[in-house]
């Protein structure tokens, strides 16, 4: 940080390091990976979340509260409780297709709760917060790769839903001083390579866990959606970016805001995309059996290709991808899924 005594930095550095954290949806899949870095790095973890669609054994690092993000009255009991100083909020529901089906569900539970929570939050004091954005805010990329700049215009309301949370934090930070940001996370993939926690979704939509439990054969043959794309093989494109990865950008993310560091938006992607074809032949080599597969067209919404630019990740909190071999994340996914996930 520019212009700051070098013993200031010093303090400041190891004071985010012992910060007491709020991580909501902890008992989800990025949440629960977080939570489990936050407190191997010393911060104190605590998670809030209702186990709508998380797992009570994912929720083992750090204290589980369960409750909703949306009631205010618990998460300023919780911030003064646990003297809470910062936020991680993951709670959300995360299925395009649900979102385009139902799109009030969407509204109400990641907009309308997540205003609920940054209000009840300011209100006691907590500061910062980091929010789990996603590339659906982008809908349709007019040049590839997406930087941050790139218009926001979704095409489902589950990015809708998700982009104006990323409004209501700006607005938050001008009136009331919030230190906000927003991390566009591309598609997350791979598990903790201890084996031990990963990827559980009910229903599963994610590529890389129904391509294994297929080659498991213990799903039915994954549905390819689009061959005709104009992507060099026809199947489109996606930035796989593994989940320790992202919960590597959170724990920066923190410092960086409790270092004094500026409020924004950040894209976590690798910068590479991959194709269908491209998962399936990954998943053929690691898990050693074919993915028994079936052709179909193209889904509505789906962009050929969503590939970040993470170049600001990279300047702003220093953060790159450990992970950059698609073998080495889907060897992660696979440990996981063979345990039976
Ligand atoms: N998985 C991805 O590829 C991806 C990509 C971009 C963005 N995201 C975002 O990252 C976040 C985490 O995704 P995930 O894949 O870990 O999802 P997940 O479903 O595994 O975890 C979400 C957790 O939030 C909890 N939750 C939902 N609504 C709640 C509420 N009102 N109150 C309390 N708890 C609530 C659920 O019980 C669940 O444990 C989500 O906000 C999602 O939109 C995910």
């Amino acid at each position: 940080m520019e212009g700051t005594p070098k013993r200031a930095r010093w303090y400041q550095s190891s004071v985010a390091s012992s910060l007491r954290v709020l991580v909501t949806g902890g008992a989800g899949y990025i949440g629960s990976h977080t939570a489990r870095l936050l407190a191997e790095e010393g911060f104190s973890p605590f998670v809030l979340d209702d186990l709508g669609r998380g797992h009570r054994e994912a929720a083992r690092f750090g204290q589980l509260i369960v409750g909703d993000v949306g009631d205010a009255a618990l998460v300023a009991r919780v911030v003064r409780d646990h003297r809470i100083e910062a936020a991680v909020h993951f709670a959300a529901f995360a299925y395009v297709g649900e979102s385009v089906r139902d799109p009030g569900l969407y509204w109400t539970n990641n907009t309308v709760k997540s205003l609920a929570l940054v209000d009840a939050l300011v209100g006691a004091g907590v500061r910062d917060v980091v929010f789990s954005s996603t590339c659906a805010t982008y809908g349709d990329p007019r040049s590839l790769p997406l930087r941050e700049d790139h218009p926001q215009a979704p095409v489902n309301a589950y990015g809708a839903s998700k982009l104006a949370v990323e409004h209501i934090l700006r607005s938050y930070g001008v009136a009331h001083g919030l230190r906000w940001m927003a991390l566009r996370y591309f598609n997350a993939a791979g598990a903790h390579p201890d084996g031990t926690m990963g990827e559980r979704h009910d229903p599963e939509t994610h590529l890389v866990p129904l391509a294994i439990e297929a080659a498991l054969g213990r799903a039915r043959p994954l549905e390819i959606f689009g061959t005709d794309y104009d992507t060099p093989d026809g199947t489109a494109l996606r930035d796989y970016v593994h989940v320790l990865d992202l919960a590597d950008a959170h724990v920066r993310a923190l410092r960086h805001l409790a270092q004094g560091g500026a409020s924004g938006a950040l894209n976590l992607g690798t910068g590479r995309g991959h194709s269908v074809r491209e998962i399936v032949s990954a998943v053929e080599g690691v898990v050693g059996k074919p993915v028994p597969h079936t052709f179909g067209p193209r889904r509505a919404g789906d962009p050929p290709a969503l590939v970040a630019d993470p170049t600001n990740a990279r300047t702003t909190l220093g953060w790159t991808p450990q992970y950059t071999d698609l073998r080495a994340i889907i060897e992660t996914a696979a440990r996981w899924h063979r345990r039976g996930a």
